[in-house]
């Protein structure tokens, strides 16, 4: 079966053919970070018009790539949230019509069952149950994963999710937007030590996550250094570079100690990182050697397919359509959609 995903839930489009059989064919991307860079964040209403631009361009080279025509596509996958509700309806209208047109399945995708299920997508994949990291811009949260469709829920984040916390950091140390990417490359300037940040909610039991403190004590921290003899209220490159180090240390050593701690509670050895933060190398290091020292495994899609893509669309949209799942002809986007509410496959 070739499925057809479509991903257009936030400042990403993305197109993707996946075969159940070989596997990805072929994907293309389009990026707005140009257009939302100069407002320091996404603006709803310009990544909307901006996935109208780029989706049929997008899924006609995409089709160009994979050398087949419209006619071999056995269904189409969308993102149907969580996500901005006009950018979600842009590629759901899309798959909608597109699916209508050919006569052809279409399914809706849980744009965080497409993330979790990335690192199906690599050669090496893991077997259920495993624990999942989720920690993308939206959402951070645990998951132990017994199947397919099969999501509980073991902890999330009470306040800003991980991704956001880079985001807002990298604001204040004025490292423009996306702020995640940008506060790593600062980071790798940094001098370990100078400065020490908390590690949120470690001390109490429980997997949920707490990260908008970490901000705050970011902002602290700036403004004291700001104010130290010789300092003249500006901040130094090398200070800058300092704080991201010790607020990318914060987060990286957080998730794991939640991780370390779910892989415990859930007598479980294999451990999934997915999500834009999962890119991330300090926290794929940290995690690595976590799991080497507990003799478990751990898995994660190569970097591009961290970040939003079509193919982890394509992928979970295929697994949904060979399952018999399709949705009427009437689009639901949604901008809130709990991960617990997915049928199992
Ligand atoms: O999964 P994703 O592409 O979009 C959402 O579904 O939200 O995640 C985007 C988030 C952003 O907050 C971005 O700053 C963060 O992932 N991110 C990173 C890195 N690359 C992307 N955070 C830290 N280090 C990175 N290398
Ligand atoms: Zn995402």
């Amino acid at each position: 079966m070739i499925v057809l995903g479509i991903e257009s839930s936030c400042d990403e489009t993305g197109i993707a053919l996946f075969d159940s059989e070989k596997g990805l064919l072929a994907h293309t991307l389009h990026s707005q970070i140009e257009i939302h860079a100069q407002y320091g964040g996404v603006v709803p209403e310009l990544a909307s018009r901006d996935h109208i631009r780029y989706l049929i361009p997008l899924l006609e080279q995409t089709l160009q790539q994979a050398a087949i025509k419209k006619t071999a596509i056995d269904g189409i996958a969308y993102t149907a949230g969580p996500g901005l509700i006009g950018a979600l309806m842009s590629g759901a209208s899309l798959a909608r019509s597109l699916a209508w047109a050919l006569g052809i399945p279409a399914v809706e995708v849980h744009h965080m069952e497409g993330h979790l299920l990335a690192p199906m997508l690599e050669d090496r994949v893991p077997e259920f149950p495993f624990v999942a990291l989720l920690v993308s811009g939206g959402h951070t949260l645990l998951a132990y994963v017994k199947g397919l469709g099969q999501y509980e829920l073991l902890g999330q984040s009470l306040d800003d999710a991980a991704g956001e916390a880079f985001d807002k950091t990298a604001k204040l140390l004025g490292l423009g937007y996306p702020g995640g990417p940008a506060l790593a490359a600062m980071a790798q300037q940094g001098k370990h030590g100078v400065y020490k940040f908390p590690r949120p909610m470690v001390d109490r039991p429980g997997l949920d996550f707490s990260f908008s403190g970490l901000k705050t004590f970011a902002l602290n921290t700036m403004q004291a250094a700001a104010h130290e003899d010789g300092a003249q209220g500006r901040l130094t490159p090398q200070v800058k570079a300092d704080i991201s180090l010790a607020f990318e240390e914060a987060v990286a050593d957080t998730l794991k100690i939640k991780c370390s701690r779910a892989l415990e509670q859930q007598q479980c050895k294999t451990l999934v990182i997915a999500g834009g933060v999962g890119a991330n190398k300090r926290l794929r290091m940290v995690l690595a050697e976590m799991i080497e020292q507990q003799g478990g495994e751990l898995f994660y899609p190569r970097i591009e397919f961290c970040t939003d893509n079509g193919a982890m669309i394509a992928q979970a949209g295929c697994f949904r359509l060979m399952a018999g799942e399709t949705q009427p002809l009437e689009i639901d986007a949604r901008a809130r959609w709990p991960m617990q509410d997915l049928k199992a496959i």
